[in-house]
């Protein structure tokens, strides 16, 4: 560097001088900066002055004010630099800049004057002001927009003044400069859109450069900070969110949280979400937080009614930007429906008698749910006799499956139960009551299966007996019982004119007075009969038994009892103690107690001869017959019933205490009748054979005449068949073996030769209705039992012989009656 100035000093020098020696005045050139000390020019020789003048004349350098860049060297005549001089601080920007001094000389004063030409060199950068400037662009900012840069300063002038700038990088801008007046202005211009979310900050350098040698330069940092506009909308983090949820879920149950990124800055990326299209009943389910997106359940899913929800859930920023995110929804099915049973049709009531199978009620049995959920079971209680079909898919059927009963059960609950096979299952239930209504299928029962009833005889007509009862099973008018007689007969007269029933109640009333020595008991027979159609009956035989009444008094068979007491019984005076003297015999036509028959002495003429067994009636004697004892005893017997109160009868006997029969007559003389009565009872007697001879003559000629008459009629009525209706001799009616005893006693009476022999029977109550004598007795009697043949069968030799024997009976009895027969 050094070494150019130099070469450049020398150059000048030459110019100098030559200039100087024209004018008489000298000028140089010289380079700022230049060290103190440094050679200008050799004025003297340039002035044309010797060293010497110089010295005398005490040259010297007048510069007026400014400074001393300038010092003058008297013993070389040369110009030196006095001090460093600076060109911009000694002209600034003036050119040329030129030093004007005069150097002044004495002896004589002259002056010659010395202009020094300071010439700039490049010792100034380009310089700004700041280091740095700083610009906020916001990032919507045109294309063509302008941003005025700082100029920067080069004191230099000249080419090493400022020259240009450059500004580095230039991707988004480009640099514009032009000249205004004398200055130069400088600018960027945007060409390419800034995007704040790719760059947020610039940092560009700004250079300015001189035209020197070498080039000097100035930079300045621009700082470029973007500003966000709200130009990107929310995008959501994915397109659909699903979510199943379970229709119970509970209010506020989160089912997803919606998610969107805004790329702006601050409140232009807040993003806000709200549900912005929801389907038709889905409003006011669902809720979506504004901030967060948390999406959750607000009201009350129900699967049965909507099992799929699509919500769009709009996110937007303050800009109105935004973007949709769909949410989806599916419902889940829970166990929440019991199952719905609808009656569809029913019956109340049902006659008993229907066959198994009959269809009751129909019914529809719903669930909402889905799969198990909604699988329906019936089931019916048990033992009941119903069942429950299915016809199609929920149709039910109940029906009967067994015979139906009202008299067991009249009335059924039908309990029907329907659970779901969810888990938990659910259930709900009907009961159904159905009327099983009355057939008459059960017939009237008797309590029991016969009765007996007791009745005392002699009651009075009407007197209720008994009552027969009979309960019905079914129900009203099939239950209502009513009781009938049936028709029967006892001995031949209509049971009805015996007793009467009382149709409601069943109460049997006797419609006569009975007598037990008539009728012993019988049987009729009560039907019931229940009020159905048709009608159902049963019946019961009830037996009457007729109670005995002491009503009879003992009657005496023997002795017979006369008036005139000619009856003797004879006792020889040897007889040994116990003898039999005789027996009374008694009988009682009642019964049991009422003909239990105790004997008796009531009176005894003597001293105790005789006594009389309590229980058979044989008088015997007690003691040998003495001296004493009168030939003539009279006793007597009193025979008594064991009846209450009991009734009785006396009987007295003759004995006769004789060893012959004369002296018997001799004492009885009092006892025969007088001749009077004996020859009317002769008379009688005689009066009595010709009456009973003739009756039956005449009954022979009748008979005979009855059947000669029969023989022609049937011989004209050949073809008739005219009934032949017997005749019953009234007094002869068959009592059909019911043993009642008639009007007439039936007993059997033995003849003995030895009357010590007791060997009598007495005919029993009841045993036969005729007079009958054993045939090895006196008599020969026989039982009257077929009255028909006497009437059928006249040539039979039994209806004579019958015919006799009543007329013989009939005179025993007379002659007894009349004390003619003798007894022994
Ligand atoms: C059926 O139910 C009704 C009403 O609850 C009741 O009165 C009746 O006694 C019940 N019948 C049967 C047979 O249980
Ligand atoms: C009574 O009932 C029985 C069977 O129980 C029957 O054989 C009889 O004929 C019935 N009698 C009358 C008179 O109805």
């Amino acid at each position: 560097m050094l070494d150019r100035t130099m070469e450049r000093r020398a150059l000048l020098f030459i110019w100098v001088f030559s200039l100087s020696w024209a004018r008489g005045q000298v000028s140089y050139s010289i380079p700022e900066e230049m060290a103190k000390g440094s050679l200008v020019g050799n004025v003297a020789q340039d002035l044309g002055l010797d060293i010497q003048r110089l010295k005398s004349g005490k040259a010297r350098i007048y510069t007026g004010d400014s400074g001393g860049y300038m010092v003058l060297d008297k013993e070389r005549g040369v110009l030196l630099v006095g001090e460093r001089i600076d060109r911009e601080a000694l002209c600034g920007r003036t050119t040329p800049c030129a030093l004007d001094f005069q150097i002044i000389l004495e002896n004589p004063m002259e002056f010659y004057t010395v202009t020094v030409e300071v010439t700039d060199i490049n010792d100034n950068a380009p310089a700004f002001k700041n280091g740095e400037v700083k610009f906020d662009v916001g990032e919507l900012a045109q294309i063509g927009a302008k941003f005025v840069l700082e100029k920067a300063v080069d004191d230099d002038v000249g080419l090493n003044g400022l020259q240009s700038y450059s500004l580095r990088p230039s991707d988004n801008f480009v640099l514009n400069s032009y000249r205004v007046g004398g200055s130069r202005n400088v600018e960027m211009v945007l060409r390419k859109p800034l995007d704040r979310e790719k760059q947020d900050r610039l940092s560009l350098v700004l250079t300015a450069v001189d035209g020197g040698e070498p080039r000097l330069s100035g930079t300045i940092q621009i700082r470029i900070a973007v500003l966000d506009a709200n130009d990107n909308a929310p995008v959501c983090a994915q397109a659909e969110y699903k979510a199943n949820v379970e229709e119970d879920a509970v209010k506020g149950s989160v089912l997803t949280t919606v998610s969107a990124t805004d790329a702006d800055q601050g409140s232009h990326g807040h993003v806000l979400y709200s549900i912005s299209g929801i389907a038709e009943g889905a409003a006011g389910l669902f809720k979506v937080n504004e901030d967060n997106g948390l999406f959750q359940l607000v009201g009350k899913l129900d699967y049965e009614r909507i099992k799929h929800y699509e919500i769009d859930v709009q996110a937007a920023d303050p800009g109105g930007n935004s973007d949709v995110c769909k949410v989806i929804i599916e419902v889940l099915d829970t166990n929440d429906n019991p199952p719905i049973i609808n009656i569809m049709s029913q019956l109340r009531s049902i006659a008993e008698d229907v066959k198994p199978g009959t269809v009751l009620t129909m019914m529809n049995i719903q669930d909402p749910d889905s799969d198990e959920n909604g699988k329906v079971l019936c089931v019916l209680d048990e033992n009941v006799p119903f069942d429950m079909k299915s016809t199609s898919n929920n149709f039910f059927t109940l029906v009967t499956d067994s015979n139906l009963d009202r008299e067991r059960a009249s009335e059924y609950n039908i309990s029907i139960t329907c659970c779901d096979e969810g888990v938990p299952s659910l259930s709900s239930s009907v009961t159904l009551t159905l009327h099983i209504s009355d057939v008459n299928d059960n017939a009237p029962v008797f309590e029991r299966s016969s009765y007996e009833a007791y009745i005392v005889e002699n009651n009075t007509p009407g007197l209720s007996i008994f009552t027969v009862k009979a309960t019905d099973a079914d129900w009203n008018q099939n239950a209502r019982v009513s009781y009938i007689l049936e028709d029967s007969s006892v001995n031949g007269v209509p049971v009805s004119s015996y007793v009467s029933v009382s149709a409601d109640s069943g109460v049997i009333h006797a419609v006569r007075s009975f007598d037990y020595e008539h009728i012993k008991d019988f049987h009729l027979c009560v039907k019931a009969q229940d009020g159905g159609s048709p009608p159902l009956s049963s019946n019961v035989t009830v037996k009457i038994m007729i109670q005995d009444q002491n009503d009879n008094a003992p009657q005496v068979l023997y002795p017979v009892q006369t008036s005139s007491s000619l009856v003797a019984e004879m006792v020889p005076r040897s007889a040994d103690v116990g003898y039999l003297v005789t027996k009374v015999v008694a009988v009682d036509v009642d019964s049991g107690q009422n003909a239990w028959l105790s004997y008796k002495l009531q009176k005894a003429t003597d001293r105790a001869l005789f006594e009389v067994g309590l229980q058979n009636g044989e008088i015997r004697t007690i003691r040998q017959v003495t001296d004493k004892d009168a030939v003539k005893q009279r006793l007597t017997v009193v025979v008594e019933d064991n009846g209450q109160p009991s009734r009785s009868a006396t009987v007295n006997v003759n004995v006769a205490v004789a060893d012959s029969f004369p002296e018997v007559l001799s004492e009885f003389t009092d006892f025969t009748h007088d001749k009077e009565y004996n020859d009317n009872l002769t008379f009688y007697l005689v009066l009595a054979l010709a009456v009973v001879s003739f009756l039956f003559i005449t009954c022979l000629v009748v008979i005979i005449s009855v059947k000669i008459y029969r023989w022609r009629q049937s011989r004209i009525l050949y073809h008739s068949s005219l009934p032949v209706i017997p005749y019953y001799p009234p007094r002869y009616s068959d009592t059909l073996g019911s043993g009642t005893l008639q009007h007439v006693y039936n007993y059997e009476v033995c003849r003995t030769t030895d009357s010590r022999k007791s060997d009598c029977k007495f005919g029993r109550a009841g045993s036969q209705n005729v007079l009958i004598m054993d045939p090895s007795c006196t008599g020969t009697m026989q039982r009257i039992q077929n009255e028909k043949n006497i009437l059928d069968e006249p040539d039979s030799p039994v209806e004579v012989s019958v015919h006799k024997n009543v007329h013989f009976s009939f005179l025993f009895a007379f002659l007894q009656n009349h004390g003619q027969l003798p007894t022994s």
